[in-house]
């Protein structure tokens, strides 16, 4: 019998030449462990993957970095189409960040029928509707492994190993920035601002750590788990994100006097309608829950399955070696996707369209902190308020000692029974009118997972 015919004249022993966009931390990763376990990666493909960095996509070659096995000077180049067009480059990886020249990287590749790998989440949440057309259009994968919590596979099972379930929901923790930076709070009463500062001291925040801190950089992660466990492009601007910069020592001694822990945390939900709840924000959870001993840098994700049930994906969410893992596994996907004759195993959107729940419809249990004026009455003013709104009051508490005469009295803090967002923000936009207000309050969800 003929052997069966390859894609593009990939044949089963070629040795594939990949181009490398980006070299700093996850792309000198992907170089190092290529270059240390390369035999092993051929010998687990059955000999039928050997991968080679044939270009590398840098804005200074000149810059010395350290790797492995040293770079050959003339592998670098300063030109995306010398390195997406060269013909030794099969597949095009893109680790340079950014939704500008990553967009032109990942279209120009896949228009030129090259499988692309990328760690890049905020060019997949932001352009991927396009570029997923694309990769459609030209019968050529993107993966993406690498996007959304770094380490742990969660990409590949929600595609693969899940997808045998309906996906009732997700609950992670996948930015492990603002994770320590809470964790730093929570363990040595630091403040937002030395918890930030330091977590920049030890390289685990960018020196702009604006998308970690302000719930982006989660949200465009959750916007990816999303996509693929419902199939529908989601909107960004559709969806609702708060980051921790309004966490203060305040809130974190609150909630574990009350017997929880605050995380930045990830929610997806599919509810009974279809209707898809999607929301990234600060968020108490039960010191009992297994989420809320996801310590440091690393990020942990929830799924749970119809069939499947409940599992939890435990790893690190960032870091060179770990985010090169991923970006490895993707190319050996990509590789075997080149031998093919139809198909591929990238992802296809399979449904047009969705809907998801507006933010005003989706209902937990909250923590609200108010910045009061010190003066007698305003539990009594705030409480009617919220009692004309018909909200459900299960606890109020001010952090001060109220048998000390000279303590001030300025947060108050108020614990609400499960209700829409929607009403909830109707009456504080009303409290917040009360002249005993003195900013707007601060809410915290109190979730209940799993
Ligand atoms: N770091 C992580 O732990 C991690 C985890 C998961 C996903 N990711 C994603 O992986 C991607 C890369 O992250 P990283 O941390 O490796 O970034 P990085 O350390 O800042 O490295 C970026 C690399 O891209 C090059 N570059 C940037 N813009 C370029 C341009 N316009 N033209 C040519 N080269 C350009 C830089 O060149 P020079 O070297 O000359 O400056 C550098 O080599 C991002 O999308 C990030 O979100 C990162």
């Amino acid at each position: 019998m003929a052997p069966p015919s390859t894609f593009r004249g990939v044949n089963s022993c070629s040795s594939l030449g990949i181009g490398l966009a980006g070299f700093g931390t996850v792309g000198s990763g992907v170089w190092n462990t290529l270059h240390r376990n390369g035999q092993l990666i051929t010998g687990r493909t059955g000999g039928g993957v050997t991968l080679h960095i044939s270009k590398i996509l840098v804005r200074d070659p000149a810059r010395v970095r350290a790797t492995v096995t040293e770079v050959p000077r003339e592998v670098f180049t300063t030109d995306w189409r010398a390195l997406v067009e060269d013909p030794a480059v099969d597949i095009v990886v893109e680790l340079i960040g950014g939704t500008t020249d990553a967009f032109e990287i990942v279209a120009a590749a896949l228009r030129a029928r090259k499988p692309v790998v990328t760690g890049n989440k905020a060019l997949l949440a932001e352009r991927g509707v396009e570029l997923f057309a694309l990769s459609k259009e030209m019968d050529t994968p993107i993966h993406f492994e690498a996007a959304v919590a770094g380490g742990i596979p969660i990409i590949r099972t929600v595609q693969d190993s899940f997808i045998g379930n309906r996906i009732h929901s997700f609950s992670g923790i996948i930015n492990g920035t603002s994770n320590y930076i809470l964790g730093r709070m929570t363990d040595a009463g630091l403040t937002f601002e030395a918890a930030l500062a330091e977590a920049q001291a030890l390289g685990y925040a960018e020196a702009d750590p604006a998308l970690d801190v302000n719930g982006w950089d989660a949200a465009h992660k959750a916007i990816l788990l999303a996509t693929l466990a419902y199939g529908f492009p989601i909107d960004p601007k559709e969806i609702h994100v708060s980051g921790i910069e309004q966490v203060r020592p305040t809130d974190i001694a609150f909630a574990k006097n009350l017997g929880y822990v605050v995380k930045l945390l990830a929610v997806i939900r599919e509810h009974a309608d279809g209707s898809v709840e999607l929301r990234v924000q600060p968020s108490f959870i039960a010191k009992s829950n297994i989420l809320a001993s996801v310590h440091g840098v690393f990020n942990a994700v929830a799924v749970h399955g119809d069939a499947a049930g409940e599992s939890l994906f435990y790893g690190r969410g960032a870091g060179q070696d770990p985010t090169a893992s991923s970006v490895v596994a993707d190319l050996v996907e990509a590789a075997r996707s080149l031998r093919q004759t139809t198909g591929h195993r990238g992802f296809l959107p399979y449904r047009e369209s969705g809907e998801l729940r507006p933010v005003s419809e989706t209902s937990t249990a909250y923590y609200v902190r108010f910045d009061v004026t010190d003066r007698p009455g305003v539990v009594a003013e705030i409480a009617t308020v919220l009692a004309a709104h018909r909200i459900g009051i299960s606890g109020i508490h001010s952090p001060v000692d109220p048998s000390d005469p000279d303590a001030e009295f300025k947060d108050m803090v108020f614990l609400f029974h499960t209700c829409s967002f929607g009403k909830l923000q109707s009456a504080l936009d009303e409290v917040a009118e009360l002249d005993c207000i003195n900013s707007t309050p601060v809410v915290f969800r109190i979730e209940t997972l799993g």
